[in-house]
């Protein structure tokens, strides 16, 4: 069984190392995880990785889309890197994270099915004849299939992913909000409570610890929700 500590990543959602250890040095006994996404790795690279990967496990959140050897050659540098998760896009066939699963020894591969930007209407007018809620469902079997570890999807969507994998795979879910918060950006939110409730083993939280006045204590009260 994995401690609510365990159970909160938090999204290193900045752009200089500076800052970036700074927020580690302070949370590192706060949370389970520090997710590095496309804006911290692509401005310091894997020597930030490294150095975060001192501090906490680190998921390497670079949604990988391309031809199999390609991603199966990236995903094995981020496995000798030392990463905890990496994910990639569910490709059609789903080959490309086959390739990734293949390529790691210890890095588990998290599967992207459909971003959470992507709306009924864009599916449509990309010709597919399924909504998103079909798709998210029929990429998350597909990705079980192809070995992934686990799969990203929204709290709304994670009792029904959370049914259709195997129970031996992970189910991490971001876009929470403490209750009564503030929702930025993210449209469909849910509470850390609720994603719990919905079969989320991990979430993933961003801005309402990074912009908090005392980051600690907004940690901690996210933590005891998920206890
Ligand atoms: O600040 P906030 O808690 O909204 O940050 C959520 C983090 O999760 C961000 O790093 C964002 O890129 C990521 N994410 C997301 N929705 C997804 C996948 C990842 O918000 N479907």
């Amino acid at each position: 069984m994995m401690t609510p500590k365990e159970r909160l990543i938090f999204a290193l959602d900045v752009s200089t190392r500076r800052e970036a250890l700074a927020l580690c040095d302070e949370l590192a006994g706060e949370v389970g995880m520090f997710k590095v996404g496309l804006e911290l790795f692509v401005s310091e690279g894997p020597d930030l990785v490294r150095e975060v990967a001192r501090r906490a496990p680190v998921f390497l959140d670079l949604k990988l889309h391309d031809i199999p050897a390609t991603v199966g050659r990236a995903a094995a540098v981020a496995d000798r890197l030392g990463v905890h998760y990496l994910t990639v896009h569910v490709d059609e066939g789903g080959r490309s994270l086959a390739a990734a699963v293949e390529a790691c020894s210890a890095t588990r591969i998290l599967g992207i099915t459909v971003l959470t930007s992507i709306s009924d209407a864009d599916l449509q007018a990309a010709g597919l004849s399924t909504n998103v809620e079909q798709t998210v469902l029929q990429r998350a079997q597909l990705a079980a299939e192809r070995g992934v570890a686990g799969i990203v999807c929204s709290g709304q969507e994670a009792s029904r992913v959370r049914e259709a994998i195997p129970k031996s795979m992970e189910v991490i879910t971001p876009g929470v909000r403490p209750a009564g918060t503030n929702a930025d950006d993210q449209a469909r939110v849910v509470t850390p409570a609720m994603a719990r409730l919905a079969g989320a083993d991990r979430i993933v939280v961003g801005r309402p610890i990074r912009d908090a006045k005392d980051r600690v204590s907004a940690a901690r009260a996210l933590v005891a929700e998920l206890g």
